[in-house]
């Protein structure tokens, strides 16, 4: 197997030069081997990413660098495509720092760096982080379902993926998370002729002036205690739209419909459970280590809006450029082995949505 050794001897060889040439996404003329144009918002360079030159600032950096696994990757026992793992604790660190030093500066002030590292590994980038950034968030990424071969450890299946920034004013877009399996099943119980429905609260516990008042619907009659949430013309409304469920236990409350199809899901929390690896979804594994696309779409939904530049420093097979040109954003992505030409190539023939 070829490795793709990145030790620290060969990054100290050479120094980065950050007035080197201004890179340009567009710009074809001069291409070197080392430069591959994929399309008019997808540049791949191969090359260590502390030697090749960039200029641009980022609004978001996704960066999944080898972890310290002490390990060698292949794609599979017959396959050459791969990296090695194997470190120093001191050298990775160095290497570590080197890069968060480097990509510190090409972000954009409120842009947003996510550090990809598994859970076992993640001692030495999260004290780099911490003393680099203002704020650093982890988010818990649950890669895949517990395992049944561990027999003497706790099995490990979560990513952590460092959200950091430099200060508070960063972009952010709220994005939704689906709601889980269970919850659906057992909140969705309710049907009428528009559809599945869960219950929402329409009475309060905080008694606030202005809304308590009695409701009439057929020869029931509603006024509970502590008053209502809405306002009584809010509640006509509702009532009006056939969006109140009404009970067949006299006594008993008054609720909002919450109609299964029209409910976006919950915002996301720092838990990502809904997010299979690889090896556990539909998607064909390209690369060791890949990432979904689907966790690169949601890094991406947070933290850009569309036409903003994003940024990965090493690439392996290209999900953060295929997820960005999913989403209509410009991206520059960089590995140091050459193997991933045809891979990242390979994701952009005929243009179809992963
Ligand atoms: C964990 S993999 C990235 C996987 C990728 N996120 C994906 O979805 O396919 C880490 C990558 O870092 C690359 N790499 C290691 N050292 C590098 C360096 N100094 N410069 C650029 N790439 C490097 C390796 O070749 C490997 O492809």
């Amino acid at each position: 197997m070829q490795k793709y050794d990145c030790s620290l001897e060969k990054h100290q060889s050479k120094k980065l030069n950050s007035n080197d040439t201004e890179h340009t996404m567009i710009n074809t003329s001069e291409m070197s081997q080392t430069e591959h144009k994929i399309n008019d918002d997808v540049m791949l360079y191969i090359g260590d990413s502390l030697t090749i030159p960039r200029t641009n600032k980022f609004r978001m950096i996704y960066f999944d660098p080898p972890f310290n696994s002490d390990r060698d990757y292949k794609l599979n026992c017959n396959s050459e495509v791969g990296f090695s793992d194997k470190w120093s604790d001191a050298d990775y660190e160095e290497f570590i720092r080197r890069h968060i030093d480097l990509l510190y500066e090409l972000l954009e002030d409120n842009g947003t760096l996510f550090f990809h590292i598994s859970s076992t590994c993640m001692y030495i980038p999260e004290k780099i982080l911490r003393n680099k950034f203002k704020l650093v968030e982890p988010i818990f990424w649950k890669k895949c379902r517990s395992k049944n071969n561990v027999k003497t450890k706790l099995g490990s299946v979560v990513d952590i993926i460092w959200k950091c920034n430099k200060n508070n004013n960063y972009k952010f877009n709220v994005v939704t998370q689906e709601k889980d399996a269970t919850y659906l099943k057992n909140s969705f119980k309710n049907k009428d002729n528009k559809g599945n429905y869960a219950l929402g609260h329409l009475v309060t516990e905080n008694t606030k002036k202005g809304y308590e008042y009695e409701i009439k619907i057929g020869n029931q009659s509603f006024n509970p205690k502590s008053g209502w949430r809405i306002k009584e013309t809010e509640l006509q409304k509702l009532i009006e739209e056939d969006r109140v469920h009404i009970p067949t236990k006299s006594g008993a409350k008054l609720y909002k419909k919450i109609y299964l199809h029209e409910n976006p899901g919950k915002p996301c929390t720092d838990l990502w459970d809904d997010i299979h690896s690889i090896s556990q979804g539909n998607e064909e594994r390209k690369y060791p280590t890949a990432k979904p696309i689907k966790l690169l779409e949601r890094l991406i939904e947070i933290t850009t809006d569309e036409g903003d530049y994003v940024y990965d420093p090493m690439c392996g097979s290209g999900t953060t450029a295929k997820a960005s040109n999913n989403l209509n954003r410009k991206c520059i992505v960089n590995d140091i082995n050459p193997d991933v030409v045809e891979i990242v190539k390979s994701r952009f023939q005929g243009e179809t949505k992963e």
